[in-house]
């Protein structure tokens, strides 16, 4: 069973939260389901969450059609669910251009039902998924080019941008599974990823499980690695990009590019062009969420800090693009200047 099923009219997916212990999964039969599922990461990553929003609103648009009130009304209850869908995560944009991506076809169509309206969201969301999956395919390739004639790679990764964040083979981790495929790859360096615990959890368990080689270490440590010569290069996926190439993702990474600077250490990330806010320009008007308290306050449940104590818990830094080294799309690695090549990138989305 994949990370992400919809299966008669039923959004099945893996609970996150759970792993690596246990393997469970959600049953989700009503975009609320869907909702509560992604603000509290038990489906995470941001192609991830833009494919389990595509299907989240077919059962939002099912919801709409079954209520006793006119089309048109029918139609503003949709909307207002979606409005509630994209609001629970501020960050990654690929939720948001999944929703807009459904609701801009409703737009340009003139549905006079809702049946007609369920039929075409379904197609679309399927659609996104199957799109994620080649998208992480072709990045995948795509990368590897970055590292032609190089053996015996070690390459560092931070939170998850694998299988479980994407519909398909993953981001970041697309592209080491990739290098591993090439017999290129000796070792994943896999940021634990705190508060929680992404890295651990999930990229430690994944890599593990597909017989990739990983080494855990707790994110204070990448300074050491990066210091001892254990790192050829950093491969990170991204929640969202900007047009100049700053980037938001997983708070820490910032502080990894600074150290892959420091080091003279390539910096990459990989990010399918659903990730790019053409709209905007400089990352620091990039919305970031801001979690919980209870995630820093306690580990796994069991409280670490005194009681009452102020607590800072961004879940994205943003790393200036002059600390990325090249940016890796499905459409082909971009180079700095980043204003000209996420320009090329746009054009060519655009025009396909
Ligand atoms: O808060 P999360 O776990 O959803 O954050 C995920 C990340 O930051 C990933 O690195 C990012 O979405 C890239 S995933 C392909």
């Amino acid at each position: 069973m994949k990370n992400i099923e919809w299966q008669n009219d039923t959004l099945i997916f893996l609970d996150q939260t759970k792993l690596p212990t246990e393997t469970i999964y959600i049953h989700c039969t009503d975009w609320r389901q869907v909702a509560e599922a992604i603000k509290m990461l038990r489906v995470r990553g941001a192609p991830a969450i833009g494919v389990a929003a595509g299907y989240g609103l077919i059962l939002a648009a099912r919801e709409a059609s079954s209520l006793n009130i006119p089309f048109d009304e029918q139609l503003s209850t949709f909307y207002e669910f979606s409005e509630s869908l994209k609001e629970t995560r501020p960050t990654a944009i690929n939720l948001a251009w999944a929703i807009e991506r459904v609701l801009d076809l409703i737009k340009e169509n003139n549905f006079h039902n809702m049946e007609d309206i369920i039929k075409a969201i379904t197609v679309e969301a399927i659609a996104i998924h199957e799109e994620d999956i080649s998208l992480n395919q072709r990045m995948a390739k795509h990368g590897a080019t970055l590292f032609d004639g190089q053996q015996g790679l070690r390459i560092l990764t931070h939170c998850n941008a694998g299988a479980l964040a994407t519909g398909g083979l993953g981001t970041a981790l697309g592209v080491i599974r990739q290098l591993h495929g090439n017999g290129q790859l000796a070792m994943v360096y896999a940021d634990e990823t705190r508060p929680l615990l992404q890295g651990s959890r999930l990229t430690a368990f994944e890599l593990h499980q597909d017989g990739i080689p990983v080494t855990l270490e707790s994110d204070n440590m990448a300074a050491y690695a990066m210091q001892q010569g254990l790192i050829d290069a950093v491969i990170v996926g991204a929640d969202r990009i900007t047009t100049k190439g700053d980037v938001a993702n997983k708070i820490g990474t910032y502080g990894l590019a600074v150290l892959a600077k420091a080091h003279n250490i390539p910096f990459y990330v990989a990010a399918p062009y659903s990730t790019f806010d053409f709209n905007l320009a400089d990352g620091k008007d990039i919305p970031i969420e801001m979690r919980s308290d209870d995630e820093v306050l306690s580990f796994q449940g069991v409280p670490s800090a005194p009681e009452g104590i102020q607590v800072l818990n961004p879940a994205f830094d943003v790393t200036p693009h002059e600390l990325v080294t090249a940016i890796i799309t499905e459409k082909g690695v971009l180079q700095p200047d980043y204003e000209i090549s996420i320009e090329e990138l746009k054009c060519s989305v655009l025009e396909s």
